[in-house]
């Protein structure tokens, strides 16, 4: 909790009222989780904040250009930042000379390219970036949650909570920071990524969704429990489409009440298992 009252609370740094806005992408609510917790030490450091989904800022655009400091956070989906957030960050207002920090969320703490691209694209916005985190959280893809493979369940647990509290009270002095620079993934990190992000590649090495039209009666929660809006269809009632926005997931199956959605093969989640094991994903 802040120390400070009132009006007082909102003039930390050298006397100015400070407003933030953390934004984040978010498919199994972690980055959420850590978007409240960073959004709370900006608060405890008397600057007025809150954590809003990337979806719903973009409904209030000028939201992002009014306050003083932008966070920008997002979970890591093979190495990288998912496609909706760069949309987001290309769609935001200019940000000319706006005080921004980053952040990510991790299943098994490997980062790849996620906060350079995302620092990246946010300076190509005209954002000052002057801090960036990633945070340790569950591991939210199937394959490895079932084999153990990454960070537990638990995670982000208090101690991880603190350490996003601890970095947003540090963000609430942005205006008083210089630019970050971030050293550029390594050669085998970009190769990682860049196989990871190829639609045919991805196919190929690991599993992917597929829809049993059989069993399908057109209900349409996986559609909406979908980030990628992956599945389509024409008319209230279609049996849904898969498209190749799919990033294979996985996070569908669970939502569908008639268990339509099937995984397309087993054996390529013991392929997944072994690129995990060889630091490939
Ligand atoms: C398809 C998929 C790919 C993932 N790729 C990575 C990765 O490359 N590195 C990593 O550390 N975690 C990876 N994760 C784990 C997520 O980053 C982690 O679970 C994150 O906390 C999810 O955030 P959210 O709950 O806000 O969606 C992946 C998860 C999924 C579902
Ligand atoms: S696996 Fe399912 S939820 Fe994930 S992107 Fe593909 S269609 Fe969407």
């Amino acid at each position: 909790m802040s120390q400070l009252s009132g009006k007082e609370r909102f003039k930390s740094v050298e006397g100015l009222d400070l407003s933030a806005v953390v934004a984040y992408g978010s498919t199994q609510g972690k980055t959420g989780e850590l978007a409240d917790a960073i959004a709370e030490g900006l608060n405890g450091a008397g600057v007025r904040a809150s954590a809003i989904r990337f979806d719903r800022l973009s409904l209030m655009p000028n939201r992002a250009r009014a306050v003083d400091i932008l966070g920008v956070g997002s979970p890591v989906y093979y190495l990288r930042e998912p496609a909706y957030m760069q949309k987001f960050i290309a769609d935001l207002p200019p940000l000319d000379g706006k005080k921004v920090f980053v952040f990510c969320t991790t299943g098994m703490n490997r980062v790849g390219e996620t906060l350079f691209r995302l620092r990246q694209a946010l300076n190509e916005r005209g954002a000052d970036v002057v801090g960036a985190a990633s945070f340790s959280a569950a591991m939210a893809y199937p394959p490895y949650r079932q084999r153990g493979l990454g960070n537990p369940e638990a995670l982000p647990d208090a101690a991880v909570l603190a350490e996003a509290k601890r970095f947003g009270a540090r963000m609430a002095q942005a205006p008083k920071l210089q630019s970050i620079t971030l050293p550029e993934p390594s050669f085998a990190t970009r190769f990682k990524a860049k196989i990871l992000a190829d639609l045919k590649i991805r196919k190929m090495l690991l599993p992917g969704v597929r829809l049993n039209t059989d069993v399908c009666t057109g209900y349409g929660s996986c559609i909406s429990r979908c980030y990628f809006n992956a599945l389509q269809r024409e008319d209230e009632g279609d049996v849904p489409v898969l498209t190749d926005a799919c990033i294979q997931c996985l996070q569908c199956i669970a939502s569908c009440p008639r268990g339509a959605i099937e995984v397309d093969m087993r054996v390529k989640e013991s392929l997944s298992t072994l690129m995990y094991r060889l630091g490939i994903h």
